[in-house]
C-alpha cells in the first residue's frame, strides 16, 4: 500500500485529494496547521517538517496543497511583511517539504510530487501580486525539480487551477471573485473533486512520461 502526505490536507483541495486518494487505496497522512489534520505542523517550520519526515518514515506521494492567498491590494500598498509571509508559506513551505520528503523517494526509486500553483501565476491577477508571484515560483521550482529527478523514478509536476469553490475563497471579495469567475469560459468555478481527480492521476503509476510539467485545470481559462 502506498502512503501519501498531503499538506493543507485539513481543507479544500487537500481534503478532497485525501478522500480521492483513500478511495484509490492509498494510505493518507494529512498535515496542516489547522486542527483535524493527522499531523499538526506549519510547513514553514523547517525543523518541524524534518522531524515529521523522520517520524513518519518514507512516503510515496507528496501533495503540497498548503497555501495562503495573501493580501488583496495593489502592489504599492502591500507591506513588505505581507509579501514575505505569502512567499514564506507558498514557496518556502513547498521547498521545505520537498527537501524533507524527496530523498527517501529517490532512495526507493519511486515517488510522485504534486505541487499546487495557480492560474494567477500565468496571468498575474491584479491586486494579488504576492500570490501570483509566489505561485510563479512554485511553477519554476517544480520545473527545475522535475528535470533533477527525471531518471530517478520520482516525478514532480505542478497544477494550475483557476478559481475553485473552497474555503480559501471565503475571504476573497465578491467583486474579485466575480471578476475571476468571469474569465472562465465554462462560466462557473471549479469543484474540489474535479481538481482531486487530476491530482490522483499525477500521484499514480498512470502518469509515466510527464515531469516538471504544468497542468491547467481552469474551465478553459488557460490560453497557454
Ligand atoms: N481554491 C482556489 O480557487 C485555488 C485556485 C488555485 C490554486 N489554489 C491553491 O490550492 C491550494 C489549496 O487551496 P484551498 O483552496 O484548498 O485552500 P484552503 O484554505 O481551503 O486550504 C488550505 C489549507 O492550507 C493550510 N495551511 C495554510 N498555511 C499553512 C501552513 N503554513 N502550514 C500548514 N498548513 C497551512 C490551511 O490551514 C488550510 O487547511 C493552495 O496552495 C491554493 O493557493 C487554490
Amino acid at each position: 500500500m502506498r502512503t501519501a502526505l498531503i499538506t493543507g490536507g485539513a481543507s479544500g483541495l487537500g481534503k478532497a485529494t485525501a478522500a480521492r486518494l483513500e478511495a484509490d487505496g492509498v494510505k493518507v497522512i494529512t498535515l496542516d496547521i489547522a486542527a483535524g489534520a493527522d499531523v499538526v505542523c506549519d510547513v514553514t517550520d523547517v525543523a518541524g517538517i524534518q522531524a515529521v519526515a523522520d517520524g513518519v518514515g518514507p512516503i510515496d506521494v507528496l501533495v503540497n496543497s498548503a497555501g495562503v492567498v495573501g493580501p488583496n491590494a495593489p502592489l504599492w500598498e502591500i507591506p513588505l511583511e505581507s509579501w514575505r509571509s505569502t512567499f514564506e508559506v507558498n514557496v518556502h513551505g513547498t521547498f521545505n517539504t520537498c527537501r524533507a520528503f524527496i530523498p527517501a523517494m529517490r532512495e526507493r526509486g519511486w515517488g510522485r510530487v504534486v505541487n499546487i500553483a495557480s492560474m494567477a501565476a500565468k496571468d498575474g491577477n491584479p491586486n494579488m501580486s504576492p500570490y501570483s508571484a509566489s505561485k510563479g515560483a512554485v511553477i519554476a521550482l517544480t520545473k527545475s525539480l522535475g528535470k533533477e529527478l527525471a531518471t530517478s523514478g520520482v516525478l514532480a509536476n505542478v497544477i494550475a487551477p483557476a478559481v475553485i469553490e473552497t474555503p480559501m475563497n471565503a475571504t476573497t471579495s465578491p467583486e474579485a471573485l466575480a471578476r475571476i469567475a468571469g474569465l472562465i469560459p465554462m462560466g462557473r468555478v471549479g469543484r474540489p473533486e474535479e481538481v482531486a481527480e487530476l491530482i490522483a492521476w499525477l500521484a499514480s503509476d498512470r502518469v509515466s512520461f510527464s515531469t516538471g510539467a504544468v497542468y491547467d485545470i481552469s474551465g478553459g481559462r488557460a490560453t497557454y
